[in-house]
């Protein structure tokens, strides 16, 4: 028998342990074969040199946990079937691709089956990608402290929360802050806490949508809102958008449209920010057709030169705006904390829809961000990042136009973490992409944001993530093949 055991008499680790964990080794790697006979507990110990009761206390372990059998008569014996055998399930590709029968989808899982997910972040040196902040710069130590205070006994933040629309202070803290940032005009009961903006589009497109309704959307328009309205089965029309953001007048020629997505403060993906009387003819529209109407309101944190224009929520009279935030932007995705502020009217069903979902967002982050709103960290955190993106915007928009002048039109560039820009070229946007590639640029194509125009040398860049000198390089390097 291949079985050498040997013991620290001077470790922290009891002696009946060792040879537990000895022989369970032993049995896994294939040392002691099943049905094999193992050694008496008396051999064993005197071999040791330890006493019987040691050695029985470790054979016990291993027979509770069936590593071990008996066989009357015949002694001590590994057992034929291992636990660990048990506990491997079939890798689910082979247990449910190859050997189950085709579950028949729901009309929405069929939507959802051929939903286009892929959310693609270049890993080049230098990537102008959109999307994450600037991870590092997250004040970590800070929410850790945060965390901690509400993680060493506050059980009610353990417990199932009889609100679904998430956590009264943070949702007082909520409606405080965008009253004062975003001139929106809601109550603390307005506002329904969701895992992000995510789940608030979906709450909304489940709450109003039925197969066959018509929704408008800007064109381009923001994949992740795309996917679900065409996973609910709606008409999707695409409205134009030009350097003022929506062509509000083109929604003359639709009807009837049941809900219209925009994002005003920096369209998705252009950059463009929907012009004061554009606003106004919107709002003129939905309370004429009584479309509603989804404020995305992602990025308007972060504007750098001209004042705010108050959210479209804060001039509607007649109850059409359905405002939506995140913290995604501001914070970090992972954090999964949206928000949604509804008409009065509607505060019950959402609360109710929200239930059905997933009952409430988890307490314990709810109240790290609310202690983060009301001790001041958000605003601080957010002017240190308004000041960091404003140097790493300018420094783009410094190396376009040193490097790219005569062949780029920037547009966007004075709110949100990216930039988009017309490059005047001979190649398609695939060639671009390719060869931005070979000098280590990754580039993001708009065309993948339209429904039905693929308009060519549009490319969004992000620059959230890369320092100057980064940004700089990446122009220069851009420069030397276009
Ligand atoms: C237009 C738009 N809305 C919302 C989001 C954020 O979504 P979430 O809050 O689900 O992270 C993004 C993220 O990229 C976005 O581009």
């Amino acid at each position: 028998m291949d079985l050498t055991i040997a013991l620290d008499n001077n470790s922290a680790i009891p002696l009946y342990q060792q040879i537990y964990t000895e022989l369970r080794q032993a049995i896994l790697t294939g040392r002691l074969q099943p049905n094999q006979q193992i050694p008496s507990t008396r051999w064993l110990a005197k071999s040791l040199g330890i006493s019987r009761s040691t050695v029985s206390q470790s054979y016990e372990q291993l027979f509770s946990e069936g590593y071990l059998q008996t066989k009357t008569g015949s002694g001590t014996f590994v057992s034929e079937k291992l636990p660990d055998d048990l506990l491997i399930t079939q890798p689910i590709k082979s247990k449910y691709q190859s050997t189950s029968p085709q579950v028949e989808l729901s009309t929405y899982g069929n939507n959802v089956k051929s939903a286009n997910l892929s959310i693609t972040y270049s890993d080049l040196p230098i990537s102008f990608n959109y999307g994450r902040p600037a991870l590092d710069r997250f004040p970590l130590k800070l929410w850790r402290k945060l965390l901690s205070r509400h993680c060493e006994s506050n059980l009610d933040l353990l417990d199932y929360s009889l609100e679904p629309r998430g956590h009264q202070p943070l949702r007082e803290a909520i409606a405080s802050y965008l009253s004062c940032s975003r001139a929106v005009q809601c109550s603390p009961e307005q506002v329904i806490i969701t895992s992000g903006s995510q789940q608030a589009i979906n709450l909304v497109t489940r709450l109003f949508i039925n197969p066959g309704d018509t929704i408008a959307l800007e064109e381009p328009c923001y994949q992740g809102a795309r996917n679900i309205f065409q996973a609910q089965g709606a008409k999707l029309i695409p409205v134009e958008v030009d350097t003022s953001g929506l062509i509000v007048e083109q929604l003359a020629n639709i009807s009837p449209v049941k809900l219209i997505y925009v994002t005003p403060s920096h369209q998705f993906p252009t950059g463009a920010v929907l012009s004061l009387p554009r606003r106004l003819e919107l709002l003129r529209w939905a309370k004429e057709t009584g479309a509603i109407i989804i404020e995305d309101d992602y990025d308007s944190e972060y504007r750098y030169s001209s004042r705010p224009i108050p959210a479209l929520q804060g001039l509607d009279h007649h109850h059409s705006v359905i405002y939506m935030g995140t913290f995604s932007k501001v914070l970090f995705p992972s954090l999964r904390i949206g928000y949604l502020v509804v008409p009065e009217n509607l505060q019950s069903i959402f609360t109710r829809a929200k239930w059905l979902c997933d009952r409430q967002s988890p307490l314990i982050e709810q109240q790290v961000l609310t202690d983060f709103i009301n001790e001041g960290h958000l605003a601080r955190h957010i002017r240190k990042m308004r000041n960091l993106y404003n140097q790493r915007r300018q420094a783009l928009v410094a190396a376009l136009k040193q490097y790219l002048a005569e062949k780029v039109t920037i547009l966007g560039e004075n709110a949100g973490i990216h930039l988009t820009i017309t490059l005047k070229t001979n190649f398609s946007d695939r060639e671009a992409i390719d060869r931005a590639a070979q000098v280590g640029v990754g580039l993001t194509s708009l065309s993948k944001y339209y429904l039905q125009a693929k308009n060519q040398g549009e490319f969004l860049l992000g620059y959230s993530e890369l320092d100057e000198l980064q940004i700089k390089e990446g122009i220069r390097r851009l420069a030397l093949i276009f």
